[in-house]
């Protein structure tokens, strides 16, 4: 797996797209890497939150890799996007939350796959857009759903139809990021927020998750059942008996995950 690197520091998993010499654009190879490491890090019960970041110093992820897509039939050029939207999916789907650290470049597919992350947090030489109408093609990993979903259908219009990145600046005033941090420390305040969350009980925080993306999904009254059910379901773990109780009692919480 030496294109993406599977790292554990305490709770916090970190994923590194490991092609610095092209800016870390993924290929098939690379994408089915990062699966695969998603994968691992969600059946680690140690691991409490994962954190998807790029090697070296330029770049997050600078999107699929246009050498391999240059000379692709219509039929291979579909069944790439159907990978990148099932990796994209992976990060969204993973019941542990993900964090994107934006380090550099996040263009066409590294946007998409940072979008497929709960959060966004960015280094300021981050540069985040869609420039794929400039190759001649449209976004083809969620980009056009999942920008139009988060910011709107005018601020994502802008983004797509310009093709021009955003600073990270720019990125953090429309809410494109939720931070912005030196780079040297970037990956340390991640790993923080990893922290933060492993205080809290494991299900509760699989099933917020799980309710905040129905909003993303669903109409109002599906996503409010879809939370009502979720809400309930918590109340068959010991988590939230100990929760509620360590509440009461007025002492600190022992969480079990179940
Ligand atoms: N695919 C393949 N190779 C890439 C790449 C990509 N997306 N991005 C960068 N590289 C390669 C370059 O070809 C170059 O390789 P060589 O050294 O072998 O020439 C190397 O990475 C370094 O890149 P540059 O020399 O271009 O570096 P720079 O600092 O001058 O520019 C950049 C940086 C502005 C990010 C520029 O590399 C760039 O514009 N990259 C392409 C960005 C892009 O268009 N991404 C969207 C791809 S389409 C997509 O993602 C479709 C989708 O929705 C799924």
């Amino acid at each position: 797996m030496g294109s993406v690197l599977v790292e554990r520091d305490g709770p916090a998993g970190v994923i590194t797209v490991n092609r610095p010499k092209a800016l870390n654009a993924m290929n098939s190879e690379v994408l089915q890497d990062l699966r695969a490491a998603v994968a691992e890090l969600r059946d680690d019960d140690a691991v409490r939150g994962i954190i998807l970041t790029g090697a070296g110093e330029k770049a997050f992820i600078a999107g699929a890799d246009i050498a391999q897509m240059a000379s692709m039939t219509p039929l291979e050029a579909a069944e790439f996007a159907r990978l990148g939207q099932e990796a994209a999916r992976d990060l969204e789907r993973c019941p542990k939350p993900v964090i994107a650290a934006i380090n550099g470049y996040a263009l066409g597919g590294g946007c998409e796959l940072a979008l497929a992350c709960d959060l966004r947090l960015a280094s300021p030489n981050a540069r985040i857009g869609q420039p794929e109408v400039a190759l001649g093609i449209p976004p083809g990993w969620g980009g056009t759903q999942r920008l139009t979903r988060l910011l709107g259908r005018a601020v994502a219009s802008h983004i797509i139809f310009s093709g021009t990145p955003l600073t990270a600046e720019r990125a953090l005033e429309i809410g494109l990021v939720n931070a912005v941090h030196p780079q040297e420390g970037l990956l340390d305040e991640a790993k923080a927020f990893v922290a933060q969350i492993a205080k809290n009980a494991p299900v509760a925080v699989a099933l917020a998750k799980e309710a905040i993306l129905a909003a993303h999904e669903a109409d109002l009254d599906a996503g409010l059942q879809r939370e009502a059910e979720l809400f309930a379901l918590a109340f068959s773990t010991d988590d939230q008996k100990e929760g509620m109780k360590a509440f009461l009692a007025k002492r600190e919480p022992t969480f079990k995950g179940r």
